[in-house]
């Protein structure tokens, strides 16, 4: 079977690994503090702090920003779970946006719609790899004075007209989940230019200590361990091959796949899309449905995923905040997409094997 995902680790993690456990310091260390720094710079950032989970980032930067009850906070539809339970975490309201068609990320339109005199936040998702509409959205988030938050779990590495993603916002959420576009085991990293901001996530990581046993503040133990780190900076170096094989994947699918009623993802004009995921739409025009054709791909050996089958607004545990939300584009994307393996370790005849049996089933 092709997997749909899977990590690329090899002799260079494991000597990373071993080198840490030969240390003896398990926990956060220096290699932690080395990860940030790197992680950080290569976002072109002031600061990196890593945690335990891309959720964990999401959570802290919320808290750190002073999101809390009665707050709104816009979130996109579609996009993973935690975007939106970090803001409940936080005692706040997730508040959905629709998205547009061709890019799977949010709408600007939408987000406007969802405005009301409770909202503080919006996080945007950089949805499957590709960078959302960064600057319309930023416009309308500086006209109405709220915090623009990056949910970069997607896309490390891609860029909106020539920046990485992570520098945008007043912080930039990254996961390091193995199937990511780099990976840490588990774990987290938010990257800011703002130095009060990062020391509130320190201390809500640590227990709220200010210093060692002095505790100012209730907090989480967030932390990110040097194992982790130890494998997210050998991934770090791999990470701009690791997007160029997925981009070049990706590139082949966009030539070789063609099939009426098979939608394939666009790329917005000035956005470098490092594609976490390769998403194609299958329409009521195509001759199998989108199930019919993921089984299809699986009795022929290929294993494909559907992000996401319920958009965050028809969840039950969100219906409760989304009563206002109407994000049709959303819900019919839901019944559409498929996702391919893009991967780093796809090979060239694999991928010449998923496009062709695509063409041949369809
Ligand atoms: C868009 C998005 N946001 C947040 C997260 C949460 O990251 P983690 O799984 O590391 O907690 C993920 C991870 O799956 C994600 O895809």
């Amino acid at each position: 079977m092709i997997p749909v995902a899977k990590p690329s680790l090899g002799v260079e993690e494991i000597a990373a690994v071993t080198t840490v456990i030969q240390s003896g310091m398990l926990a956060q260390g220096p290699r932690v503090q080395e990860f940030e720094g790197a992680f950080s710079r290569y976002c072109n950032t002031l600061h990196g702090v890593a945690m335990n989970s891309g959720t964990a980032a999401l959570h802290a930067t919320l808290v750190a920003i002073g999101i809390g009850p009665g707050d709104e906070v816009i979130v996109p539809s579609f996009t993973f779970f935690a975007t939106a339970s970090s803001v409940c975490m936080c005692g706040a309201t997730p508040v959905f946006a629709d998205i547009e068609e061709e890019t799977f990320n949010i709408s600007p339109d939408s987000l406007e719609e969802q405005l009301t005199g409770k909202t503080k936040a919006m996080i945007g998702v950089h949805l499957f790899g590709q960078p959302f509409a960064v600057r319309p959205v930023a416009k309308i988030c500086e006209e109405r004075g709220i915090s623009l938050i990056e949910d970069a779990a997607q896309a490390h590495g891609a860029e909106y007209h020539g920046k990485k993603v992570g520098s945008f916002g007043v912080a930039g959420c990254f996961s390091f989940y193995p199937t990511k576009n780099m990976t840490a085991g588990e774990g987290g990293m938010v990257t800011t230019n703002d130095p009060a901001l990062s020391e509130r996530m320190r201390r809500f990581i640590n227990h709220g200590q200010a210093e060692k046993y002095l505790h100012t503040s209730i907090g989480y133990n967030f932390r990110m361990a040097d194992i982790g780190a130890a494998i997210g900076l050998t991934q770090l170096h791999k990470l701009d091959a690791f997007n160029a094989k997925r981009r070049e994947t990706a590139a082949y699918y966009d030539k070789h796949i063609d099939r009426a009623g098979i939608i394939l993802p666009e790329n917005a004009p000035g956005v470098k899309h490092v594609y976490h995921q390769y998403v194609i739409r299958v329409t009521d025009k195509c001759r199998l449905t989108r199930d019919q054709l993921a089984i299809a791909l699986r009795e022929k050996g290929i294993g494909t995923a559907v992000h996401y089958p319920i958009p965050l607004h028809r969840q039950p545990v969100f219906l409760e905040y989304a009563k206002k939300s109407r994000c049709p584009v959303a819900d019919t994307l839901a019944k559409e997409v498929l996702s391919l393996p893009v991967h780093p370790l796809v090979t060239d005849e694999e991928r010449a094997y998923i496009a062709a049996c695509i063409n041949e089933v369809t």
